[in-house]
């Protein structure tokens, strides 16, 4: 296999990026023809920001999983699509071929019809990073219920408000999860938020960590048996095959959920044709992916890089991928480089964080480790600063690979802008050029284009993105008018990404970070208004703000201001109950670094609380706070200035 789509010079990438803009409709038309369509699509392109309204291909009929792997069978169905590496270095690597894959979602598909799950239906996803996880989103594609996966860091009430807000009928998870030196029990936080639950009929139990679990006659199932039943049923027809349900392109292939500024996560719906060409072409293009390669991406499938860079990207382009059971650390922070020495890793993707906090260990994990089968290096998850760009360049890539930063959201579905490897010039510290098919702009706070330049030569304004790509959001579940007032409606007839940046005179962007209240901790999203709730249900908690603060590691530490009123405990037993209130309610991900214990936070007459102040305070910058003397209480900033931690 080889990809007619692969931009192969930097004179292509400006043709391709041209065609692209002039006339979407026959390039994406033509690159649509590379895929396995059970009907082709009567209309490229369809769309207004205004509802928004955005169709791609439609009429045309497919199944993602006949992209992903039944196509590939005949010429590579012995060849690895997923190498699965442990958590525990001793424990056996995985080989899944292509034709294993074939195999194991086939049964998982019956698995789910014997089991009562209907097109249209929802699936939540609860596990650890093991090859099932990637066969029960792929099984659900299969037949086209709409999977939605839950990072295995949040708790209790996170999935209660997500199973409540798809409706989901069905689960799958795990007894627990390995990550590190800890086994984590998934079930138990699944029986937990099923308390209450009438909606959730069947819970599909993978058995990973052999930790004790409860299992409920009538709800709760093996995976294991049913998985045999299943193949069974199978078997006894003949070779094991299972028809994939023919899908509309718009149809829904899943739901993820992610924080935004405002009230609880909204669910991201991506649908099937768009999203899967939008992944495949940037797998194929930033990546310069070529058919043999081994690519090592270190996400998790909870998250939107591992669902299109884990999964359907690099399956729908018959890659083979790496998956990663546990944590950089673990059993030293040697690991990625021990992983990339034996499977001989040709492209690596991860994110800042790893590797500022690999930087902390020096030189002697990576002493010793072959690195040489490295190719292209990848960074996704915030700015990637030029220290550890720097670091990342010398001694994992040894000065000879390019590093992409792919800048992306949830939304967003796939890389936006982004160096391809080899074909456009890399820049430490800039996400550099839009791929085709995607037209960014920066506007000022009215939404007007901003033309001034600023005294660096460089225009700065907030990103928003003109047109629609193929692998964009559709809508938030549900509540279409959140999706609209979320990213439609601050700037006409534009997609608001909520990041600021900046551009040069070449074209280039370079992404400064969220401009909205929205924090990225080792880039991952946490809302303010999310956590400041969580905060809030603590008994005791009075009020509480949240702002970021610059993080050696995680890029953006949590600081918390919290006014308490009660006699329980000292402070430090309070900050404790307090982290633990946010770690049932949210998970340990959304943990406060630091907990400030205030009497009152600085608020403007109209009762709105200045974060751009407490921000100031948090970085310990207190020499420049503005002008404080709107507030309704100027007094409470120097209380607030002397108790800073
Ligand atoms: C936000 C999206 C995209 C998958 C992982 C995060 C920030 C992401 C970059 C980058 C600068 C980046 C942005 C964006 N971000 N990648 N290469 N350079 N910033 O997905 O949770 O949806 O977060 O992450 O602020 O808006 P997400």
């Amino acid at each position: 296999m080889s990809y007619p789509y692969q931009i192969k010079s930097i004179e292509q990438y400006h043709q391709d990026y041209k065609k692209s803009v002039d006339d979407p409709d026959s390039f994406w038309g033509a690159i649509a023809q590379h895929f396995q369509w059970r009907k082709k699509w009567d209309k490229v392109l369809e769309w207004n920001f205004k509802e928004p309204n955005v169709k791609w291909f439609e009429g045309g009929k497919l199944n993602i999983t006949e992209n992903c792997i039944d196509r590939h069978l005949a010429t590579m169905g012995e060849k690895p699509a997923i190498i699965w590496e442990p958590n525990d270095p001793n424990d056996r690597v995985r080989i899944v071929t292509y034709n294993r894959l074939h195999k194991r979602v086939c049964q998982v598909a019956q698995m789910l019809k014997n089991n009562g799950v209907q097109k249209g239906d929802r699936v939540c996803i609860y596990m650890g990073m093991v090859p099932e996880l990637a066969y029960a989103v792929l099984g659900c594609a299969r037949i086209g219920a709409i999977h939605s996966v839950i990072f295995g860091g949040f708790s209790v009430q996170s999935i209660k408000d997500r199973l409540e807000d798809t409706g989901a009928a069905f689960i799958i998870t795990c007894d627990g999860a390995f990550r590190g030196g800890k086994d984590i029990p998934l079930k138990s936080v699944i029986d937990d938020a099923l308390v209450g639950n009438n909606l959730v009929k069947k819970v599909i139990v993978y058995t990973r960590t052999r930790t004790p679990v409860s299992m409920i006659k009538g709800r709760d199932i093996w995976w294991e048996d049913e998985m045999a039943n299943a193949e069974d049923q199978l078997e006894a027809k003949g070779p094991i095959s299972f028809p994939a349900e023919e899908m509309d392109a718009e149809d829904p292939l899943f739901i993820l959920y992610t924080s935004g500024s405002t009230g609880k996560p909204k669910g991201v719906v991506h649908t099937t044709a768009g999203y899967m060409i939008w992944t495949t072409y940037t797998f194929v293009n930033t990546f310069q992916y070529n058919p043999g390669d081994v690519y090592f991406c270190t996400a998790d499938i909870g998250w939107i890089t591992g669902h299109s860079y884990i999964v359907y990207g690099p399956l729908a382009a018959g890659a083979t991928s790496l998956m990663f059971e546990g944590i950089p650390t673990y059993p030293d922070a040697g690991r990625f480089w021990d992983i990339i020495d034996r499977h001989k890793v040709n492209i690596l993707y991860t994110a800042p964080t790893a590797i500022r906090s690999l930087m902390g260990f020096g030189l002697d994990p990576i002493n010793g480790k072959d690195l040489s089968s490295l190719k292209v290096l990848g960074s996704v998850g915030e700015p990637i600063n030029e220290e550890a760009w720097h670091w990342y360049d010398k001694n994992i890539g040894k000065s000879k690979c390019p590093i992409i930063d792919t800048w992306w959201q949830t939304e967003t579905g796939g890389t936006m802008i982004s160096t391809l490897a080899n074909v456009t010039p890399a820049r430490p510290s800039w996400a550099t050029l839009p791929l085709p098919g995607v037209q960014p702009i920066l506007v000022d706070e009215n939404g007007k284009e901003v033309i001034q330049k600023d005294d660096q030569g460089l225009w700065k304004g907030n990103l928003c993105i003109k047109a629609p790509w193929p692998g964009m959001l559709r809508t938030t579940w549900g509540d279409h008018e959140r999706c609209r007032t979320n990213y439609f409606a601050a700037y006409e007839n534009l997609y608001f990404t909520g990041d600021g940046a900046l551009k040069d005179a070449d074209g280039n962007y370079r992404i400064t970070g969220r401009v909205d209240d929205v924090l990225n901790v080792s880039g991952h999203r946490i809302g303010t208004a999310e956590l400041e709730n969580a905060i809030n249900m603590h008994t005791g908690v009075v009020e509480s703000a949240i702002v970021g603060y610059p993080h050696d590691i995680k890029g953006q530490g949590i600081y918390a201001y919290v006014i308490y009123q009660g006699h329980h405990g000292d402070d430090e037993l309070r900050r404790q109950d307090i982290l633990q209130t946010v770690t049932r309610i949210i998970g340990p991900i959304a943990k406060p670094d630091k907990i400030q214990f205030v009497t009152g936070l600085p608020k403007t007459r109209s009762g709105k609380i200045m974060r751009r102040i407490l921000r100031k305070i948090a970085e310990g910058d207190v020499s420049n706070l503005g002008d404080i003397t709107t507030l309704l209480d100027p007094g409470v900033v120097e209380e607030i200035i002397k108790g800073r931690i």
